[in-house]
């Protein structure tokens, strides 16, 4: 496959995965079947970015809010995930030849113990991949990040090893889930909406937003290629003239 080049590239991608129930719903479908295509989509897109050379990725799966939808649909969710999970596990050298890192950002003390058990195999032996961060978001949300990130903060005033004065940015950000990670250069949303929904509300400071109206189950690689051209010609000034 011919990968398309670009002048310039966004060290770090986040992807809203929404839609998924309106696709669904436009061909008479339950919810669900909308997340089994989404799920598909995530997979080939996250492989995408990763042959065109994105160094960080992170996918929204599972908000910290979704778990008021009904429950059929948040186990078919969470068992969409676990499948997931599998399959990377028994890809798991594939991932280490190509220097893949996969990390989870979220509290995981809400999500199954078996997924949690999976999610933490897959981190710790994916750890040292340094080509591609692929990052996926479940039970996430971005202001409970920031609060637990100052909850850690305020232990270690407590404590007497940080001073109030002194607490930085790097501080915080070294306690947020991306620690060690760049800040988000591209938000891409499909569906039509276009909100941040609570989502790497730090990480996006200076974030370039993409929107568009296809619905996630039919996001292509043409439609990854075009917010990236976009990006490539936004004039980003970060404050400054
Ligand atoms: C938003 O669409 C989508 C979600 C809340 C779930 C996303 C989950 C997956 C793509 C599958 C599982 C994840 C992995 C990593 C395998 P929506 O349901 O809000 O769509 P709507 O706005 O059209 O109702």
């Amino acid at each position: 496959m011919e990968f398309p080049t670009f002048t310039v590239l966004p060290r770090h991608v986040a992807v809203i995965m929404d839609g998924n129930g309106r696709w669904a719903k436009q061909r008479g479908l339950p919810r669900t079947a909308g997340h089994v295509e989404g799920a598909k989509t995530f997979r080939r897109i996250g492989e995408y970015a990763g042959d065109l050379g994105v160094k960080h990725i992170t996918f929204y799966a599972f908000s910290t809010e979704n778990w008021s939808r009904p429950e059929t649909e948040v186990s078919a969710i969470m068992r969409l995930f676990g499948e997931y999970l599998e399959e990377a596990r028994e890809r798991l050298q594939e991932s280490i030849q190509k220097g893949i890192r996969l990390r989870f950002l979220g509290d995981k003390a809400r999500i199954d113990p078996a997924l949690v058990a999976m999610m933490d195999f897959m981190e710790d032996a994916t750890k040292d991949g340094q080509k591609v961060n692929l990052n996926i978001a479940v039970n996430y949300g971005g202001q409970q990040e920031l609060l637990h990130a100052v909850r850690s903060l305020a232990k270690d005033v407590l404590d007497g090893s940080l001073s109030p004065d002194a607490i930085g940015a790097g501080d915080l950000e070294s306690r947020l889930y991306t620690a060690g990670q760049p800040p988000v250069d591209l938000m891409i949303r499909p569906s039509g909406e276009q909100r941040l929904s609570n989502f790497l509300l730090w990480q996006s400071a200076y974030a370039e937003f993409w929107y568009s109206d296809v619905l996630w189950p039919d996001f292509t690689e043409e439609h990854f290629n075009e917010a990236l051209r976009a990006y490539e010609k936004r004039n980003r000034r970060f404050g400054g003239v």
